[in-house]
């Protein structure tokens, strides 16, 4: 992902900053480092996302601290690639190691700092064992600024991100500027456009469906929420009910597209199920979702023949059911504040049915709304958009003392 960005034009790039971001807010491992210029040009030198999906496909959801254990293992490993990708890495040469273990003050120095390291590190013992080494034999990277999702997220991923970053930044005397997780989802759209404010923001994931209102960078109102289940957690959650594998919204948004390749929805069984659409006529700008995975529930029970041509109805009605809503609530806040610009954001979005529908809704409707999806690998969680947010916020460092996870972390508290 070399030289793409935003307004980049080759041999004039000034870098103003460089950050290493560290996400690890779900069951994703990810690490990127971006060149940032001044006026908010980038250039992406890495982005590595280690997914945790094989992991919990065979429990069937993301079990916290099972997950807190696999970021333990990657952060590393996902580090050294990022580096190495940015040409960032590089080896303590012999005589420079040499001189340290000659020296007596140097050893004691250091172990001093592992110390330090080890108590950052004290709920994450294995990730200590895996950075000592790391430390030992790589030099300081040529890097400004840590940035680092600090919630909202599970608390045990958090804290694993947050207490990473914290040693680093110890160590390697770089400043830390804490991330939404949210933000990041929808500020990951400015890496190559453009965006015109009043704007407003649908941001959907495994962990949340939020609307927001942005009058520009930082500057956000909550318009709405769910109530209770995130559209993705319903995907996801109808899915297991119906049996179709793990994550779900992949899964039965595959099958929607072979439902609607086959005309299936043009010509229903009599299985063919019609689900509710939850809250999509309230006057408010909340959803609700779980009601969905009852309905489904009650459905499934009542088919007998369970074969491939139900599963693909039932998906597609599913998905479509989660669009319906998701379409209706967002226009309706696009009239109300007459915004120019429309974004998408979360795991949720790399859903092509939505994508397409949004932007026929539009086209019809607001023709002149700009309309911004990210590009399917930055829709779910990636460590690339933790670190422009950071850019954005870059204001916000912080010495390394002063960074905590908070899993309930909320948007509209960014001023
Ligand atoms: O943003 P994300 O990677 O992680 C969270 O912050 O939660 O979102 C993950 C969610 C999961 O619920 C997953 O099923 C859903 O995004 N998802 C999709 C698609 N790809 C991922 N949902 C519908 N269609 C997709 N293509
Ligand atoms: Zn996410």
């Amino acid at each position: 992902m070399n030289q793409y960005g935003k307004n980049l034009i080759l041999g004039s790039f000034s870098v103003g900053v460089k950050i290493l971001a560290i996400e690890t807010s779900c069951d994703d491992t990810g690490i990127a480092i971006l060149e940032a210029s001044n006026n908010g040009d980038f250039n992406v030198l890495s982005n590595i996302v280690s997914s945790q999906i094989e992991i919990h496909k065979k429990y069937g959801g993301v079990y916290p601290m099972m997950a807190k254990r696999e970021h333990q293992n990657n952060l590393v490993p996902v580090l050294i690639s990022a580096l190495k990708q940015a040409k960032l890495l590089s080896l303590f040469n012999s005589a420079e190691l040499q001189r340290v273990k000659a020296s007596g003050s140097k050893i004691e120095k250091q172990n001093q700092n592992f110390k330090t390291i080890e108590k950052i590190l004290e709920r994450e013992m294995e990730l200590y064992k895996k950075i000592i080494p790391f430390l030992k034999k790589y030099k300081k990277p040529n890097v400004d600024l840590i940035a680092v999702t600090n919630g909202p997220g599970l608390e045990p991923c958090l804290w694993v991100g947050v207490n990473f970053a914290k040693a680093l930044s110890y160590f390697w005397n770089i400043p830390i500027v804490p991330v939404n997780h949210i933000e990041s989802h929808i500020l990951v759209n400015t890496l190559e456009n453009n965006i015109k404010f009043p704007a407003i923001a649908l941001v959907v994931s495994g962990g949340h469906t939020q609307l927001v209102l942005m009058k520009g960078i930082g500057k956000y109102k909550i318009l709405g929420e769910t109530r209770d289940d995130a559209a993705g957690e319903c995907l996801d959650k109808c899915a297991k009910l119906l049996r179709l594998g793990y994550p779900g919204g992949p899964i039965i948004s595959k099958l929607a597209a072979e439902a609607t390749d086959a005309g299936l929805l043009f010509y229903r069984s009599p299985a063919s199920v019609k689900l509710p659409r939850p809250m999509i006529g309230t006057k408010d700008y909340d959803f609700s979702f779980s009601g969905l995975k009852t309905a489904v529930l009650y459905a499934d029970r009542k088919v007998k023949l369970k074969n491939a041509k139900y599963k693909k109805e039932m998906a597609s009605e599913v998905q479509q059911a989660v669009i319906d809503v998701l379409i209706k609530k967002t226009t309706k806040a696009i009239r109300d504040f007459d915004v120019k610009s429309l974004i998408l954001g979360g795991g949720v979005s790399a859903n092509q049915e939505l994508r397409k529908q949004f932007q026929n809704k539009l086209e019809k409707e607001s023709p002149d709304t700009n309309f911004f999806v990210p590009k399917l690998d930055l829709s779910t969680d990636n460590a690339l958009m933790t670190a422009i947010t950071g850019f954005y916020h870059k204001k916000n460092k912080k010495d390394w003392k002063n960074i905590k996870a908070e899993s309930n972390l909320r948007i509209s508290s960014i001023k």
